[in-house]
């Protein structure tokens, strides 16, 4: 039975990739390696410690750059690690040029950056340009000088409501909880104005009227690139412009749901101004030679509106946050796909995909959680556990129908292992500011921060030398330990590598899709000479007649068929 919901099924393409055109005019020249590329995103503080504080810092991760590339990675993001107070786990920036002792010096990044190259692992570091900490130099001036004051204008500082000011200026809420708005005393003691941060208090947003804001970003955009990075994660990269009246604005606002962006544009989120800002940076990355790439984080919906991130003249990629988001159902993950290849090719940008960051809840325990409930913010000991195999079934069946889609595919580290969330967390051991500034609702982040393992037997796991972990691990983590899963047939990891080097042989990332006529609950599609199938359904399918099989996220039944929540690749 075909699925009448879905049109158009068989052996429909949808338009083309702006490559194949190049491919065809100019056969020696390959498309640029963010088109297709796998890139893995590093936590500094969770990946590996190399000096026994507890915290991951950049010699651990030159140490271990030979697993990524074993794994099969073609790039690395790394998240935050300049100088910082860590109120916002380093995305609270004290100075944009230099790396946080907690993590090392700026050798330490030089040289992480030199034996990447020597890999062939391409760097992309993480740029945070819509708040600095209140830490950076700048805030300092501002609090020092007056109202009005040119430097305090980098800021958005406004007097408070109500006859003694003692309002903040407007409902805005901070996407962490609490109000957007703090009050700071003047340098003669009184209370003064507010500034806004839409994240922690400790995050003041920038101004990005100020020439000065605008001009200092090119040049740390100009810092980075002459140390060799290959690109920039932009982080909020759809908040940086407010509508200048900062009208008001009561429903929630979660740009790291996604949700509320539907309907009338929130006034903090997704201003028709921010493109001119990223036109002005993709003629600067143009400047340089080698394909150095500005990504967006950009928790905006619908994906259409995404796409007017990456068009010709402004970023390369944008983070698919609506695939990440879609439920684990064959008429969703259709629709998304769909969608998304729709959506980039209108703007002949590559489409991306993932599945976990250090943003949301692991997909090894997210696709667990009920089929189309609402993504939480976070889980704790007091909540329903999510079925960890169930969830590790899911999780190794998505990210293999992820490899096989055309595009650029990013990985969250530990994700290889089938890590989970962790999702007994003792609350005191928190650190995300969620928890505490939503009056300890939203549990947060942490969960999917914890130090990642890499010897079952070694102390904290093989995280550092020592026991020392930022945040505790759980007692079962031995069992994804990497050197439990290095060489073991069926591992998670194992069916990562297998998947990496696959999907490079047979170029899926520079390939089309072609879907295919399939029943209901199965999703089918053909990308160059490599069919796919996932089955979402209660029963297990046969497999087409003839085909070969060439991976699969987990066993076949007895008799050879495809069980529920498994993906395979077939030739044939
Ligand atoms: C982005 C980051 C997140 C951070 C926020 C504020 O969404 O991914 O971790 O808290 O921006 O910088
Ligand atoms: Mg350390």
């Amino acid at each position: 039975m075909s699925r009448p919901a879905h049109p158009g099924q068989t052996e429909r393409q949808p338009a083309r990739h702006p490559w194949e055109s190049a491919l065809n005019s100019h056969e020696t020249t390959s498309p640029p390696w963010w088109q297709h590329a796998v890139i893995y995103q590093i936590y500094p503080r969770s990946f590996a410690d190399s000096d026994s504080d507890g915290i991951g810092d950049l010699p651990g991760i030159t140490a271990r750059l030979d697993h990524l590339v074993e794994l099969g990675a073609d790039a690395v993001w790394l998240s935050p690690f300049y100088p910082s107070p860590q109120a916002d786990a380093g995305y609270d920036v004290a100075d944009y040029r230099d790396v946080d002792p907690l993590f090392g010096r700026l050798a330490d990044a030089d040289r992480l950056f030199a034996e990447a190259r020597a890999r062939g692992l391409r760097i992309i570091v993480d740029l945070v340009p819509n708040h600095t900490s209140s830490a950076h130099p700048w805030f300092a001036a501002a609090l020092a000088s007056g109202p009005g004051d040119n430097v305090r204008q980098r800021y958005i500082f406004r007097d408070g409501r109500g006859p003694a000011g003692d309002e903040p200026p407007n409902g805005w809420q901070s996407v962490f909880g609490g109000p957007a708005w703090s009050r700071v005393p003047e340098p003669d003691g009184r209370p003064g104005q507010w500034y806004l941060h839409l994240f922690d208090s400790g995050q003041p947003d920038l101004n990005w009227d100020h020439p000065e804001v605008r001009a200092e970003f090119v040049d740390i955009l100009r810092y980075w690139l002459d140390r060799g990075v290959d690109g920039f994660r932009v982080d909020v990269a759809h908040g940086l412009v407010k509508q200048a009246d900062l009208a008001d604005w009561h429903p929630p606002q979660e740009p790291l749901s996604g949700e509320g962006t539907e309907g009338p544009r929130p006034p903090m989120w997704d201003q028709d101004g921010v493109h001119k800002i990223y036109q002005d940076w993709r003629r600067v990355l143009d400047g340089y030679p080698g394909d150095r790439i500005l990504v967006a984080e950009a928790w905006v919906e619908p994906v259409e509106r995404i796409a007017a991130y990456i068009r010709p003249d402004e970023m390369h990629q944008a983070f698919n946050f609506e695939y990440l988001q879609a439920a684990w159902t064959a008429p969703a993950q259709y629709a998304v796909v769909t969608r998304s290849l729709a959506a980039t090719d209108a703007v002949g940008a590559p489409t991306t995909w993932v599945l976990s960051n250090h943003d949301v809840i692991r997909h090894a325990t997210r696709l667990a959680l009920p089929i189309g409930a609402p993504r939480p913010r976070g889980i704790g000991i007091d909540d329903p556990q999510p079925d960890a195999a169930l969830g590790l079934r899911r999780a190794r069946a998505a990210t293999l129908l992820m490899f096989s889609l055309p595009g650029s595919a990013y990985l969250y580290q530990g994700e290889e292992l089938g890590l989970p969330e962790h999702t007994t967390l003792p609350d005191e051991a928190r650190q995300d500011p969620t928890w505490h500034r939503s009056g300890h609702t939203e549990r947060g982040r942490d969960g999917c921060r914890v130090p990642i393992p890499w010897a079952a037997d070694a102390p904290s796991y093989g995280f550092g030398p020592s026991d020392a972990s930022w945040l505790p691990q759980p007692p079962l983590w031995a069992e994804y330990a990497l050197d439990r899963q290095r060489g073991v047939a069926g591992s998670t990891y194992e069916m990562y590598r297998t998947a990496l080097r696959l999907r490079r042989e047979l170029g899926l990332g520079t390939g089309s899709l072609y879907w295919l006529e399939s029943p209901d609950a199965v999703l089918s599609f053909r990308n160059g000479e490599l069919r796919v199938l996932t089955n979402f359904g209660a029963d297990p399918v046969a497999l087409p007649d003839g085909a070969e099989l060439v991976h699969a996220s987990d066993a076949l039944t007895a008799d050879g068929r495809i069980p529920t929540d498994v993906t395979v690749w077939l030739r044939g």
